[in-house]
């Protein structure tokens, strides 16, 4: 693929398709302790650590950290790991993963944990939907843990069994994350406790079986578009921003974040990331790339540009970028972010090195017309 001044070398890896997914991290500890479909896998890291030629004490940054994959796999390869995601949710999932833990004092808590015997708790200021969303024995026996992990004193022990808690909740609820929206499915459940105890058994023994390296691990909320760290402070980027034109997920997290997160307010995480229409062109932004394109794509290339400005100023002279994209499915076109984004990086003072394709899907129209197909990929950048 060679355009405009830029030269990438195209390859086919559809071998990859499946480490592009979150699914071969489902049999992975400590990687699985939460379910987050938009994620990528951990053999895919190891996979760009090599092609990297990475080595103990490198530094990696995962602007789009979601939870965690990337830092998970720098601690146990003994490379620093910075991550920044907008999500205090997925903030909060990813430093639970990384803390680092006394497993005999996490034993000890939780045979106190189990200790304690069922007080109803009172369910009145409890929101009408997360009511609707479990059966009630269950609800109660969350609330009650709740209300006990409330008052540990140390966050990190506290945070730990609070995981354990959501995870064991995502399996007794009634909702079911169906693409953008959560449905609520009546159906029979498990109790809570013998479940919730057998996560937390889970969780301790996952600890056991990992072998973590020395490392720095750095995870904050934070905001791609302008990162909190230094220029040239960083060897290489592994990240996957939202894909364009993707639903926007963040509602099917609202039971997570109303029983857990105390309710902070749910912010439309998509809409960090390009919809906003409204929000002012950089003047250093290239217009024409973007001429003609729906105004949701236009958005959201010119996040992309600020995003890439930014890794290109954290990045050490000659550091590199992995970043997985996908093209974007309007009704009537399929944009193809991966090149776009390419030349964005091109224009902004990156060297395009190669494009891997990993996937590709053929789009519809109403089931039947064909739009196009929609890639996606794995983009090399070198500062
Ligand atoms: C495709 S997911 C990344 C998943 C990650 N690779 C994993 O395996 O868990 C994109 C993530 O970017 C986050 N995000 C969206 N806009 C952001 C922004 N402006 N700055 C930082 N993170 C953002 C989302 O909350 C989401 O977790």
């Amino acid at each position: 693929m060679s355009e405009e001044g830029f030269d990438l070398k195209y390859m086919e890896r559809h071998d990859l398709r499946d480490l592009v997914t979150f699914i071969p991290n489902k049999k992975q500890p400590v990687y699985n302790w939460f379910y987050f479909k938009e994620g990528f896998s951990r053999e895919l890291i190891f996979l760009l650590f090599d092609k990297f030629d990475s080595k103990e004490g490198d530094w990696v940054l995962d602007p789009f950290l979601g939870v965690g994959t990337t830092l998970l796999a720098c601690k146990e390869k003994g490379i620093n790991g910075v991550g920044r995601e907008i999500s205090p949710l997925f903030v909060f999932v990813s430093q639970v993963k990384l803390e680092d833990y006394d497993i005999e004092e996490l034993r000890e808590y939780s045979a106190q944990l189990f200790q304690h015997r069922f007080k109803k708790p009172d369910l009145k200021n409890i929101d009408p939907f997360i009511k609707k969303a479990f059966e009630k024995h269950n609800l109660e026996d969350i609330i009650f843990f709740r209300e006990l992990l409330l008052d540990i004193q140390d966050m990190k022990i506290r945070n730990f069994f609070m995981l354990g808690l959501m995870n064991a909740a995502s399996k007794v609820t009634y909702a079911y994350k169906d693409g953008a929206v959560l449905r609520l499915i009546r159906r029979k459940t498990p109790p809570l406790r013998p479940l919730y105890k057998r996560i937390i058994k889970k969780m301790i023994n996952d600890l056991k079986k990992m072998e973590w390296k020395t490392s720095t691990i750095d995870i904050r909320v934070g905001d791609a578009r302008k990162l909190d760290l230094e220029d040239e402070c960083i060897d290489y980027v592994i990240t996957s921003p939202p894909y364009l034109n993707k639903i926007e997920y963040t509602k099917v997290y609202e039971i997570e974040y109303k029983l857990f997160m105390g309710g902070i307010h749910l912010n439309p995480v998509r809409s960090y990331m390009g919809l906003m229409p409204s929000i002012k062109v950089p003047r250093d932004f290239p217009e024409y790339i973007i001429d003609g394109m729906p105004l949701a794509a236009q958005a959201y290339f010119i996040d992309m540009w600020r995003t890439l400005k930014e890794i290109h100023r954290v990045l050490k002279d000659n550091g590199d970028a992995a970043i997985i994209v996908a093209g974007g499915v309007f009704p009537d076109r399929i944009i193809e972010s991966d090149i776009v984004i390419a030349k964005l990086g091109y224009l902004i003072g990156f060297k395009p090195r190669e494009l891997w394709a990993v996937n590709k899907r053929v789009a519809t129209r109403n089931r039947t017309i064909k739009i196009g197909v929609a890639r996606e990929s794995i983009l090399f950048l070198s500062k």
